[in-house]
């Protein structure tokens, strides 16, 4: 049964599930529970990729620091501001500013950052930065940050360690981080890559349980994507790939039964159709996501000069569905699946509060 409780191994079994009838029913529940959760509301996050500098060396990803040939930029304040005002303009509640884990983006810098998009914009602040010191945590919630993701990529710990080098031995996981940030106060996001070499079904039917242990406000999942400037995307990482019905594939069909069942077991979460859904599916995989459980979408107002450097995978071409972003354009595409643009902030708290009249 395709129930909010649903148990590890039946979750296994949907994400092998082949039968396009009884996918159709997956996809069927899926979107039922997201329309009387979340409603037909799809809420943009305009997306600012602040920096590419990362002092990390994660094998899948493109931003690693080994990644000699990657151009690196930080934005100036300024900037920032100005993309943080084209969100507002185009009618989006939220911007989510992202980067590698950058250093050169100091706990006083960033405080400012969002000091001043909380004073000079009425948007809701959605920070992407890595796995920052508690008190980097504490000073930019305290200065209006409200929400703040970190996906834990997989729970398999063997498989995590092998792709995630630690930056110092016995460094909190990023299960305790998420921790922090609930302890916090920040609506908490996590998420995981689908199709890792070395990921197993029984593996990505654990993440889906964690998803409604740790009662996550925002769940990203979307497909692994080589990067061939990577370890785990040239080859040299090959013997990780697990025999055939063992490893899971990186393709739109099982990402989408990933959203479907994440949305199942997690029915009022903010979960967003992802990019690299859309980058390995560029016809269907937005509007798929939309339509079998995600209820957010992230159109990317990062300057155009900057965008084509923040290189975590290739194929992100997909992003351009929605660059320039256009509200008319998106306002449209959602009309042609029965959906609206999302008003106010859109978070699940205040979506909650809403419910019980007492916001
Ligand atoms: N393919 C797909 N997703 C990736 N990410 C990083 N590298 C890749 C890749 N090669 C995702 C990670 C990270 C998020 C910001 O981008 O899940 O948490």
């Amino acid at each position: 049964m395709l129930a909010t409780d649903m148990q590890i191994d039946e979750i296994e079994a949907w994400l092998r599930q082949d039968d396009p009838q009884r996918l159709t029913e997956l996809w069927r529940a899926a979107d039922a529970l997201r329309s009387e959760y979340v409603g037909d509301e799809v809420h943009m996050r305009g997306l600012i990729e602040i920096s590419n500098h990362c002092v990390r060396s994660c094998a899948y990803c493109g931003l690693r620091a080994e990644n000699a040939g990657l151009p690196r930029y930080r934005m100036k304040i300024e900037e920032i501001l100005d993309c943080a005002r084209q969100t507002e303009e185009a009618g989006f509640g939220t911007v989510v500013m992202q980067a590698g884990e950058d250093y050169g983006i100091t706990r006083s810098w960033m405080t400012e950052v969002i000091r001043r998009i909380k004073r000079e914009t009425s948007l809701a602040v959605t920070l992407s930065l890595g796995e920052r010191p508690r008190e980097d945590l504490e000073a930019w919630r305290e200065a209006g940050a409200a929400r703040y993701l970190l996906r834990f990529e997989t729970s398999d710990a063997k498989l995590y360690a092998k792709i995630h080098p630690p930056l110092e031995p016995g460094e909190p996981d990023r299960f305790e981080r998420i921790r922090w940030l609930q302890e916090l106060g920040y609506e908490a996001g996590g998420g995981v890559m689908i199709g890792i070499p070395g990921q197993s079904y029984a593996a990505l039917a654990r993440d889906i349980e964690l998803f409604r242990e740790m009662d996550l406000d925002m769940i990203g999942v979307g497909p692994y994507v080589a990067n061939p400037d990577t370890p785990l995307g040239c080859g040299k990482m090959d013997a990780l790939k697990l025999p055939d019905g063992e490893q899971v594939s990186a393709d739109e069909t099982t990402s989408c039964r990933m959203i479907a069942l994440t949305r199942i077991v997690r029915p009022d979460a903010n979960i967003p159709a992802t990019s690299a859904l859309a980058a390995i599916s560029t016809q269907t995989g937005r509007r798929h996501g939309l339509e079998r459980g995600a209820n957010v979408v992230m159109p990317n107002f990062t300057p155009a000069k900057y965008r084509e450097m923040y290189h975590l995978y290739p194929g992100e071409t997909g992003r351009r569905v929605f660059t320039p972003p256009s509200r008319e354009d998106l306002a449209e595409f959602l009309a042609s699946i029965g959906r609206r643009i999302g008003e106010g902030h859109g978070g699940r708290r205040q979506v909650q509060a809403d419910v019980s009249g007492c916001a």
